[in-house]
């Protein structure tokens, strides 16, 4: 049971690469805390500085809890190999520096996660790379805007906080036809609703703070893809540029969690579909984007691209931001938080949040609505989640309803 490569996704995620018999027969596998490693003599040390034969010689670079880690996210995306960092803005960039240089373009879809496109538009922008964003639910706008520039194809599916969702099969054509990496944030789907290396992306990027940590007690970041490019984001993107090393004590927590991922996900989804159906009949609420409801302007790809569509929804109420705000203000149970795919019911306002790092203009041509309601759907009970909305929303007052 310990590289099963062909095992289901559960067992993958609770065994793979750790067999108790090398540890002492340690059930779970030990963490090495540890920030360096001794050798047995200098020309040791030099070869395996030179890779030249296995080892570790710091833990800004490798060490063998995150080891553990990288392999068993790498065989959950069907991925060659993985990296372990800091966070999930230190995975993003730790890729990006690795592969751009002056004069390169990433094409991006419109909707970004707030700290992403502060990264590339007001960061990246400014050493010569040049950023274009194209709405990539129009396939052909994609094709017309890729260009010999273009080094990578950057997209989040679903996206946070709008929910679109991309074809990652037929982008991934048309990229790779340009000779343009892809790159794609999984983040909201996990490994277990979407695994874009299977329909062609080159590389995959996580917040492992959410889904893959899952109980709110860490801030992580993982990258998978080829064995190639891996090494490079390990000893060019993280290991010089960023130093965006995950702490092995938070890849333990990362590892506990990954165990009950597919459990949790699944249970995600359930509640998530749920809500979605109650807010979608209620009278207070315009709009609801979620990718399981028969009204998903994507619900075909939704179907196409994911076994269930997640955890995560977005709503706008008919009484706007002031209807929101006061819904959000009124809720007893579901957490008035940032971040997503906790235990915890979390609710937040991305246009003063986690998207206010778009200018209101920028919010509005990328389809960000200032009254979108961001909620991720825990994992309590289904009838006491929608008891906290149905009464948050009952309390709006009636000049707020319409
Ligand atoms: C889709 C997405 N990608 C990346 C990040 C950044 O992750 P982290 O906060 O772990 O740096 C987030 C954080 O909210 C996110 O939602």
């Amino acid at each position: 049971m310990q590289n099963n490569h062909h095992s289901g996704f559960a067992t993958r995620a609770i065994h793979h690469g750790h067999n108790p018999a090398d540890h002492e027969g340690a059930l779970t596998p030990p963490v090495h805390l540890t920030s360096t490693f001794s050798f047995e003599n200098v020309d040791e040390g030099a070869a395996i500085f030179a890779g030249e034969r296995p080892g570790y010689f710091y833990s800004r670079i490798s060490n063998p809890t995150l080891d553990l880690l990288e392999q068993r996210c790498a065989v959950l995306e069907g991925a060659e190999a993985g990296l372990a960092l800091a966070s999930g803005m230190g995975a993003i960039t730790s890729v990006m520096w690795t592969f751009l240089a002056p004069g390169d373009e990433i094409i991006t879809d419109k909707t970004l996660y707030g700290c992403t496109f502060a990264y590339m538009r007001h960061g990246l922008a400014k050493f010569g790379i040049q950023i274009t964003h194209v709405d990539m639910t129009d396939l052909a706008a994609v094709e017309a805007s890729i260009s010999e520039k273009t080094r990578i194809v950057y997209f989040e599916t679903p996206a946070n906080p709008n929910m679109r969702l991309v074809d990652i099969e037929a982008v991934s054509a048309l990229a790779h036809a340009k000779g343009a990496k892809v790159v794609v944030d999984n983040t909201y789907a996990t490994p277990v609703l979407t695994r874009p290396i299977e329909f062609g992306a080159d590389i995959v990027v996580h917040s492992a703070t959410k889904y893959m940590g899952g109980h709110g007690d860490l801030i992580g970041g993982i990258a998978v893809g080829s064995a190639e490019d891996i090494a490079q984001v390990r000893l060019v993107g993280m290991k010089d540029m960023t130093g965006a090393v995950m702490a092995p004590f938070n890849a333990m927590l990362v590892l506990r969690g990954l165990k009950t991922l597919k459990l949790r996900v699944e249970r995600h989804c359930a509640n998530a579909m749920t809500v979605a159906h109650f807010l979608e009949g209620h009278p207070s609420v315009s709009r609801v984007f979620y990718p399981g409801l028969l009204s998903f302007a994507q619900n075909e790809l939704a179907a196409r691209q994911m076994p269930g569509f997640g955890g995560m929804i977005a709503f706008e109420l008919k009484g706007g931001f002031d209807a929101g705000r006061s819904m959000m203000d009124r809720l007893e149970l579901i957490r008035r938080a940032v971040s997503l795919g906790d235990a915890e019911s979390l609710v937040q306002h991305p246009a003063s949040m986690t998207h206010s790092t778009y200018t209101p203009e920028e919010r509005a041509e990328h389809g960000i609505l200032e009254g979108l309601i961001r909620l991720s759907v825990g994992l309590e009970e289904i009838e006491d989640i929608i008891a906290d909305i149905d009464q948050a929303l009952s309390d709006i007052p009636a000049s707020m309803a319409a």
